[in-house]
């Protein structure tokens, strides 16, 4: 339990305090670059609470300006984009990718009324399948090089959706370990050949047991937490009858994501961006170590349960989320289908918008979360203090930054900590782009 002011301090992003302050100084996800795969490429952003518009300009260069025209406020989106920028079908206004207002066309000849206007404006910049903004003070950090970023274009797939809570309770699923062996549980397993592009249903580690199994058998993992460079590395561990035992490596990026093994060829980094205090979306990064991403594949399949333009899932709070008691007696644990974010989708949004942890009561397999909290306070702190060059990902050095190991690996239980190194080891090895990760 905490209090209302602190869950308050470590939960809201919209009065540029606390954790949106922190957030501010990270590049967030802003749209994906397929929705610019338009005609007109000019798509409305919310962030942070601010309202926003995307646009690439008609030489190819992107902006990211504020919605609301400074003269009276008409939508933006709906400019004509013109002349290295947007201009305001109202009255004519024109705006470059710098926010700045460069002609005021129905003003008295020789107005000098332009100069003095200037609108919201945010560096953008597009890396694999994702268009990024700098909301933050001062010049944006460096993009560490992680696997998500150093990968190929043809070995990540991006996509998003849309979460009806606060960013931090979605974020915390994700660092998480035990509830995978419980909402995710399927009371069959499914032939592991059909999982691609699928969370848990690949085998386990190097074994034919389905990974679905692995969690529903050994549902009590022993979890081991570390600080990092980069956030927390969890190591889940589960111990099997046989003397071995099932490791499973997931990681906390610093501020909001998540980088975590989908199957034994593929991880997902994803992060948990706010659109304001009470909505989210989800930005995955899906990253193989093997062929490429099979990009049609996984985007026809995340399109079934999602509506465009706003990615928002099918199933959701206004239908019960598909939940069917018959289903919930007979196949899965939570009566909603096979797709596991729904099911991450129903434990967060039912928490309420902002979750109440006055309320709550953790337990030791929450210790990620703990820690999590504990370092997103620092960096609030440090950020209060104008500390900046030692928040995590921030100061010298972040660009270096690899990894994160994100596997699954089985074997003795006594060389646990040896298994998932090598595993990881023998994924990148014959790996054309994942360089061997330094030794640690
Ligand atoms: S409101 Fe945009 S030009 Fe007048
Ligand atoms: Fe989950």
């Amino acid at each position: 339990m905490i209090s209302q002011e602190l869950n308050d301090r470590i939960t809201r992003v919209e009065d540029g305090t606390g954790a949106g302050a922190v957030l501010r100084l990270y590049w967030q996800p802003a749209a994906l670059s397929e929705e610019l795969d338009t005609a007109r490429p000019v798509v409305p952003v919310r962030l942070m609470g601010e309202d926003l518009v995307l646009f690439r300009d008609n030489s190819g260069e992107l902006g990211l300006i504020g919605r609301h025209c400074p003269h009276r406020g008409a939508d933006l989106c709906y400019g004509r984009r013109e002349d290295g920028g947007l201009r305001c079908p109202f009255h004519g206004w024109h705006f470059d990718r710098t926010g700045q207002c460069v002609e005021t066309p129905g003003e008295p000849d020789g107005s000098r009324l332009a100069e003095n206007i200037r609108t919201t404006a945010y560096p953008v910049v597009e890396k694999n399948g994702i268009v990024w903004a700098y909301m933050g003070p001062g010049e944006p950090p460096a993009f560490p090089d992680l696997d998500c970023f150093r990968a190929p274009e043809s070995h990540v797939f991006a996509f998003k959706g849309l979460w009806e809570c606060n960013w931090l309770q979605a974020m915390e699923v994700g660092i998480d370990p035990v509830h995978a062996s419980f909402l995710h549980r399927f009371l069959q397993d499914e032939d592991p050949a059909e999982s691609y592009g699928k969370q848990f249903r690949d085998k386990a580690g190097q074994t034919d047991m389905p990974m679905t199994q692995l969690l529903r058998e050994y549902p009590r993992p022993e979890i081991r937490v570390e600080e990092t460079e980069y956030g927390l590395r969890l190591i889940a561990l589960r111990h099997m009858e046989d003397g071995r035992s099932h490791v499973r490596v997931t990681n906390q990026v610093f501020p909001e994501a998540i980088c975590i093994p989908i199957s034994n060829e593929m991880t997902i980094t994803q992060w948990h961006v706010p659109i304001d205090d009470t909505h989210c979306y989800w930005y995955s990064m899906f990253t193989s170590f093997g062929n490429p991403v099979n990009k049609s594949l996984m985007r026809e399949q995340r399109l079934k349960e999602h509506r465009l333009p706003d990615y928002a899932p099918l199933k959701n709070r206004r239908n019960n989320y598909g939940y069917d008691p018959d289903e919930q007696a007979r196949e899965t644990y939570t009566g909603m289908g096979l797709d596991i974010n729904v099911h991450d989708q129903w434990a967060v949004e039912s928490m309420g918008a902002i979750q109440d942890r006055t309320k709550e009561h953790l337990g030791k397999t929450d210790v990620a979360i703990i820690r999590y909290r504990r370092m997103l306070r620092a960096a609030i702190d440090k950020v209060e203090a104008g500390d900046l060059d030692t928040l995590p990902l921030r100061g010298p050095g972040a660009e270096a930054v690899q990894g994160p190991v994100s596997i699954d690996a089985i074997g003795p239980t006594e060389r646990w900590d040896d298994l998932w190194r090598e595993a990881d080891a023998q994924r990148r090895a014959p790996c054309d782009w994942a360089a061997p990760l330094a030794a640690e």
